[in-house]
Order: structure tokens, then C-alpha cells, then sequence
């Protein structure tokens, strides 16, 4: 991390099935912080699901919307962002989120992470015929994006609340250390 940074918001980046959203209200109520779910966003400006957008206009579009939202950020203060599972396997995603935020990606085994989305429907990456290998090969894909964060932490060991507890102390440690 370079001597100065401006950290005016946390964002949350990592694969499906890492708790992002969950960590992420918490902080946001600790901190006193606005809760901002860049999917959340999305589909609510297209009115569209997530899953209606990839059947209806394809990944690429979704891409592109993500790509908006991103650029839009920048002006955020006082936010905790938790972003989908692809965007911050996006370099220059990355690079934009770094100029405003510390970016904490939170990390889980594949066999972990298909055992918490496994009972869920909403991700329409994962509906394939054999979920638990298309997730190992996007985990693969991705890692090397994942791991440019400022943080990494595992959340296979935590519960949402430790993970919380141990992003906020990362936080305030930045915060006085490169501000
Ligand atoms: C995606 C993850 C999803 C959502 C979309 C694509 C991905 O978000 O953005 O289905 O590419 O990994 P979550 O990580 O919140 O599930």
C-alpha cells in the first residue's frame, strides 16, 4: 500500500458465497457508514433482476453495468461497498475501487463456498450442470485479481461477526497508518 491513500470508504470484494453483503451491513452499522450492494444497484436501475439481465441481455451487458456503477463511486464517502463476485476480478475495476477505498476481498475454499450458495437460486454463473467445478474454475481464473486487495481474509474460520470485527480493525489500522 503506497504512503498515502485516500480511504474514504471500506469495499468489499471476492467470489460469490464470501459473505460480502453480510460483513458488509455489519460494518456499515458499526461505522455508521451507508450500505451501498453494487447488484443491488444494478437492478434496481434497470428494474431487473440480476439473473433477467444475464437471460435477457447477457453477461457483457451486466459487465457494462458494473462498469458504470464503478466509475460512479468514486464520489462515495463514508460507504461500505460490497460488490459482485466479478467485479473485483476486474484490474482496472480494482485499481478505481483503490483510489477511494480500502479493498478488503474476503476468501473461501471452493467446497465452502458451493456448500453456503448450494440451497440458493439467484446466481445464474452457477446454474450449470456441475456448479461445484464451474466454481473452482472461476475461483482459479480469479485468485490472482482477488489477492491484488489491500486485505485478504479468510472466512472459513470466522463468523460474519469476527470477519466484521477483523475488517473494521483493519480499517481504522489503515487509516492511521497511510492518512
Ligand atoms: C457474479 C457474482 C454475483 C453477481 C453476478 C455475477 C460473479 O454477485 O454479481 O451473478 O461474476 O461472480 P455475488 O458475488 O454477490 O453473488
Amino acid at each position: 500500500m503506497s504512503n498515502t491513500r485516500q480511504l474514504h470508504n471500506i469495499a468489499l470484494i471476492g467470489f460469490m458465497g464470501t459473505g460480502k453483503s453480510s460483513v458488509g451491513r455489519l460494518l456499515a452499522d458499526q461505522l455508521r457508514f451507508s450500505f451501498l450492494d453494487t447488484d443491488d444497484l444494478i437492478e434496481s436501475r434497470s428494474g431487473k433482476t440480476i439473473s433477467a439481465i444475464f437471460a435477457e441481455e447477457g453477461e457483457p451487458a451486466f459487465r457494462k453495468y458494473e462498469q458504470e456503477v464503478v466509475a460512479e463511486l468514486s464520489s462515495r464517502k463514508k460507504t461500505v461497498i460490497s460488490t459482485g463476485g466479478g467485479l473485483g476480478a476486474n484490474a482496472t475495476h480494482l485499481a478505481s475501487l483503490k483510489q477511494h477505498a480500502l479493498v478488503v476481498c474476503l476468501w473461501a475454499s471452493p467446497d465452502k463456498i458451493w456448500e453456503r450458495v448450494r440451497s440458493q437460486t439467484h446466481r445464474p454463473l452457477l446454474k450449470e450442470s456441475d456448479p461445484l467445478a464451474k466454481i473452482r474454475k472461476l475461483l482459479a481464473e480469479r485468485e490472482s485479481h482477488y489477492k491484488q486487495a489491500d486485505i485478504l481474509l479468510n472466512t472459513e474460520v470466522r463468523s460474519l461477526k469476527e470477519v466484521a470485527q477483523q475488517v473494521l480493525h483493519q480499517f481504522r489500522l489503515a487509516k492511521t497508518l497511510y492518512q
